[in-house]
């Protein structure tokens, strides 16, 4: 094909893809079959890939991510990009007023009051409507350029179409960590971690906060990772040489019409007076927004009232911003209780006497470790300062030293475990206790059940954490082979507790006829849960999935593994002497051996079943798939197997970071919607088994 004609059908398949995305997301309509879109975009990356070089600076498909990049380049700005004054105080904001008044000579103007966002401030440069550059605040003067990672945020569009567009025109605003997916994210990092635990491998690090984690992931070098993470960005400031606007307000409204994501939250104030009732009334309503933020930012509106006011070195005098004071207060330590997590690692928290704080009421606070209470020289009824910074948890800051009592008792760190008495230990070099009672310490227990029935393991997506606990407190079960001994009626009308996450308060629930009929449901079809799984379930420390698979397929089954000596299991490629002497160990006890019994007896598979087809690849390597509707040749366990035999991953929701939706027949069409919308390939089975094939 002629690289011209090429070109042209590239330029015509962006234009068309952009349109059309711009209709579903600032229009909120469709004009094409979502399957059309998806067969353009298709059409489109095949294209990209034969011919590189010809992918526009608008590609849709930049949505995605994919780029990497090693050393962003430095990028001088246009016009500088300033800092705003700050301050913590009504009477300095009132300062600020007359000097404005005083600057102006007249008492006619008006303000825009914003709400201050908390994340990373983004300069855009566009050029001819197309987005040629993304650069970062850095020192003012000159910053990061980091288009392809500002090019996966869904909400800035890649080019503008039609309407009064000025051929080179800059914006700036802030990009942010939306909170539900931060939230979203830290999840996915604590799964993944249970795995990489399961395996031997260093957990990866929950993100602090929004703030600094939207500015982190901004720069971070894969591309593929910044979409993922989803995060969202809002502007403030629309910069023209050609098109001059009159006020800050027309230029809101500009940006908005642009297609530009702009809060609404803004509003106009004729004095002072107004201000300070925004401030108010934002004090608390900005815990309801979907993102942090941290003040509000007062900017004069009259363009050239800016002009007459003019700039300081550092920033503009017709604006300045109001910082509310860090969300801190002070409240009566009443206890430090131990919680024993999944590994028993003990964390312990400070109970306090309720107090509010950012908007929720706060009973607990988190004080890390032992070092922790030490560096605050912790004593039993002290005051503290709790703040609720950018993390979710709240945090003892420091003692109020004048409020202690004379006969005090410094908090003295427990030696054993709160819940199973064990004598605590701790690795030299490590500030975290951990309870070596692995076997029948409870909330050890609890996380190995958890662990069980999770995605990767035994997929038992009707029992959740809760269930699990009830069913522990209920006496019901204690491992999980008595889970396959549950009855309808164990089920039916089962109490749990719940706790409300703002308050703290524990809430009883009951399953439901039609939740208990769902778990027995899919209890029973975990039966048909590969080999490797099962094996993978167990939480054998070391044995992670990759291990388990590999252990699978060598011993076939359970019985040779259980029997192998540890020259046998060195003889399987990667198995180290560090893996083969923890399924020894684990083999060697007795409980562990007859719990794998019951397990057989309950009906797990305990051999390999499947029609030889573990046979390892890396084909898939790196990819995430989704698998959705009923397949032909396989049952949607066989086609997870193959997934991974070829070292492919699972997911079991669409999210940025899916890269392949395997449809089977009768998928919903909320999934493929989903896919689509995120650019996420969609293939049937036939393209699936060309891949492995
Ligand atoms: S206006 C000349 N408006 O605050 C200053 N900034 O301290 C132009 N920020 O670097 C900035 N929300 O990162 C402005 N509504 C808002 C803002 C905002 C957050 C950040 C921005 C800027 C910093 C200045």
């Amino acid at each position: 094909m002629e690289e011209t004609s090429v070109l042209e059908q590239i330029k015509d398949l962006t234009d068309e893809l952009n349109y059309h995305n711009q209709l579903y997301y600032q229009e909120n309509r469709t004009e094409i079959s979502d399957y059309d879109f998806d067969m353009k975009l298709k059409a489109l990356e095949e294209l990209e890939k034969k011919f590189p070089h010809l992918k526009q600076p608008d590609s849709p498909t930049f949505r995605v991510g994919g780029t990497i990049t090693k050393d962003f380049p430095t990028v001088y700005h246009k016009y500088p990009m300033l800092s705003l004054g700050n301050t913590y105080s009504k009477d300095e904001l009132v300062a600020f007023d007359e000097r404005v008044e005083k600057g102006l000579g007249t008492k006619d103007y008006e303000y825009i009051c914003e709400l201050k966002f908390d994340g990373l401030a983004l300069s855009l440069q566009y050029e001819n409507g197309v987005l040629q550059k993304a650069v970062t605040r850095g020192d003012g003067t000159k910053g990061d350029d980091i288009t392809p990672n500002a090019k996966t945020i869904s909400t800035i569009p890649l080019k503008i179409m039609g309407g009064n567009v000025p051929k080179e025109f800059e914006v700036r605003g802030e990009v942010f960590f939306p909170l539900m997916e931060f939230e979203r994210v830290n999840r996915e990092i604590e799964e993944d971690n249970k795995v990489r635990i399961s395996e031997g491998k260093k957990p990866n690090t929950i993100l602090a906060n929004p703030r600094n984690s939207a500015s982190g992931t901004m720069k971070m070098q894969d591309s593929s990772i910044v979409a993922a993470r989803k995060l969202d960005c809002y502007l403030y400031s629309f910069v023209s040489d050609e098109l001059k606007l009159s006020t800050h307000e027309e230029a809101l409204k500009q940006l908005d019409s642009l297609g530009f994501n702009v809060s609404p939250t803004y509003r106009k104030c004729k004095n002072i007076r107004d201000v300070i009732a925004y401030i108010d009334e934002w004090e608390h309503k900005r815990f309801e927004l979907p993102l942090e933020t941290d003040g509000i930012v007062v900017k004069v509106n009259s363009e050239q009232h800016q002009e007459e006011l003019g700039f300081t070195a550092k920033s503009p005098k017709w604006a300045i911003s109001y910082k509310y004071k860090a969300e801190s207060a002070v409240t009566q330590l009443l206890s430090v209780t131990y919680q024993v997590g999944r590994t028993g690692a003990i964390t312990p928290v400070a109970n306090l006497d309720p107090v509010l704080l950012a908007g929720t009421t706060v009973k607990r606070a988190s004080l890390h470790n032992a070092n922790e209470i030490r560096r605050l020289d912790l004593h039993m009824n002290d005051y503290v300062h709790v703040e609720k910074g950018g993390e979710i948890i709240p945090k003892v800051t420091k003692v109020d030293l004048d409020q202690r009592q004379g006969n005090a008792i410094p908090i003295a760190y427990i030696d054993k475990c709160p819940e199973c008495k064990t004598p605590l230990v701790r690795q030299e070099g490590e500030a975290v206790h951990y309870c070596p009672n692995e076997i029948s310490c409870p909330p050890q227990v609890l996380g190995r059940i958890e662990h069980f029935i999770s995605r990767n393991a035994m997929d038992i997506e009707t029992l959740g954490p809760r269930t699990i606990a009830g069913l522990l407190d209920a006496n019901l079960i204690s491992d999980v082979s008595d889970l396959y001994r549950l009855t309808f009626d164990d089920l039916n009308g089962l109490k749990f507790s719940v706790e409300d996450e703002q308050t703290g308060e524990i809430k009883t629930r009951s399953i439901k006829e039609k939740t208990a009929q769902n778990v027995l449901d899919s209890l029973s079809e975990s039966r048909k849960v590969p080999f490797q799984n099962v094996l993978f379930a167990l939480g054998i420390r070391y044995v992670g999935k990759t291990v388990a698979e590999k252990l699978a397929d060598h011993f076939k089954s359970m019985d040779h593994l259980m029997n192998a000596s540890e020259d046998e299991m060195l003889e399987v490629m990667e198995i180290g002497t560090r893996i083969a002497q923890s399924v020894i160990q684990y083999f060697s006890n007795q409980n562990n051996r007859s719990l794998v019994h019951r397990l057989k007896t309950a009906g797990l598979q305990m051999e390999i079943t499947d029609h030889g087809l573990i046979n390892y690849t890396d084909k898939l390597e790196g990819s995430t798939f989704v698998i959705s509707g009923v397949f032909s040749k396989y049952s949607r366990d066989e086609l997870k197997s193959i997934i991974k035999q070829n070292g492919g991953n699972i997911a079991g929701s669409i999210s940025g970071k899916t890269n392949y939706l395997v449809a089977g027949e009768n998928m919903g069409p909320a999934k493929r919607e989903k896919a689509e919308k995120l650019g996420i390939r969609i293939i049937d089975e036939a393209e699936f088994n060309s891949m492995i094939s």
